[in-house]
């Protein structure tokens, strides 16, 4: 099936399916130092708020790249993921000694969870396709019902205003012809939703979160990608260390593929 045909199935979950067998997230996180940033950039703000030991929902886990991480380090790591395909490359990336709570479902009814039962909830990814205010909502209510008091919640998003560069850098007449409205810059939201940044903000605060935190997790990383690619190890931590320094600045902040906040209900 092609995104055209995908673009017409009206029942969310069933286009997620659909989506994840066109987009694959297997290696999306760490198959070059440029598609690292993004996790590393996530990774170093999430371990400022939690400890080894601490209980972690991962919500939307695709491939697991996430929950394996946190797993390994000890962790109690919760996990649970809509699409048959992520589910299985997340099983393939298991080992024997790995543990941890891998559940197929979806995140807008989190009631196999017992309210105030995890110390961090991570949502990666259901906020990059529910396209239903209310639904991105009640998904919102369900994460923060299931976070301890003093908890943190980890959501991302995806930039409207930066995808416009990133789809340029594939299409050179996208400008043109691209879905997008072409006065407003609004995009198409498929086959992903795009959030502005005040949009993250008002629907978070709608949700009755706290904003602590708000990041640009990988910045232009997948624009440079090839000049990042060919960075030595030094280079690469250094180019690194410029983006943490930036990541969080206000000005700069909608410029990134993926937004993070960080927030308590
Ligand atoms: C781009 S992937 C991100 C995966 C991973 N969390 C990460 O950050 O790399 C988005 C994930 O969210 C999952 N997802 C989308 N809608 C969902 C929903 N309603 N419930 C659970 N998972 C969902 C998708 O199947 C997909 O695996």
């Amino acid at each position: 099936m092609d995104l055209l045909q995908i673009r017409n199935i009206q029942d969310e979950a069933a286009r997620v399916q659909k989506i994840y067998e066109v987009f694959h997230e297997d290696s999306r996180l760490n198959r070059s130092k440029a598609a690292r940033v993004e996790f590393l950039t996530t990774v170093r703000v999430i371990e400022e708020y939690v400890k080894p030991g601490d209980k972690i929902l991962d919500v939307g886990a695709g491939a697991g790249e996430y929950s394996l991480y946190f797993a390994r380090k000890g962790y109690r790591v919760s996990a649970l993921e809509l699409a048959d395909s992520n589910i299985r490359a997340f099983r393939a990336k298991l080992k024997a000694e790995d543990d941890l709570d891998l559940v197929q479902g979806n995140a807008l009814d989190l009631s196999r969870y017992e309210k105030a039962s995890f110390d961090a909830v991570l949502l990666f990814g259901p906020l990059y396709h529910l396209s239903d205010t209310e639904d991105q909502l009640r998904c919102i209510a369900e994460a923060k019902r299931v976070c301890k008091p003093g908890g943190k919640l980890f959501f991302t998003f995806i930039s409207n205003d930066f995808v416009i560069l990133t789809e340029f850098m594939n299409r050179s007449d996208y400008f043109t012809s691209g879905d997008y409205d072409k006065k407003s810059f609004r995009l198409e939201d498929f086959p992903f939703v795009f959030h502005t940044v005040d949009a993250c903000r008002e629907l978070l605060r709608r949700g009755g979160i706290q904003v602590l935190r708000e990041v640009a997790t990988d910045g232009a990383s997948e624009l440079l990608e090839e000049k990042i690619n060919a960075l030595d190890e030094a280079g690469f931590e250094q180019y690194l260390r410029y983006h943490f320094y930036i990541c969080e600045k206000p000005e700069l902040l909608g410029m990134s593929n993926h937004l993070l906040f960080v927030g308590e209900g």
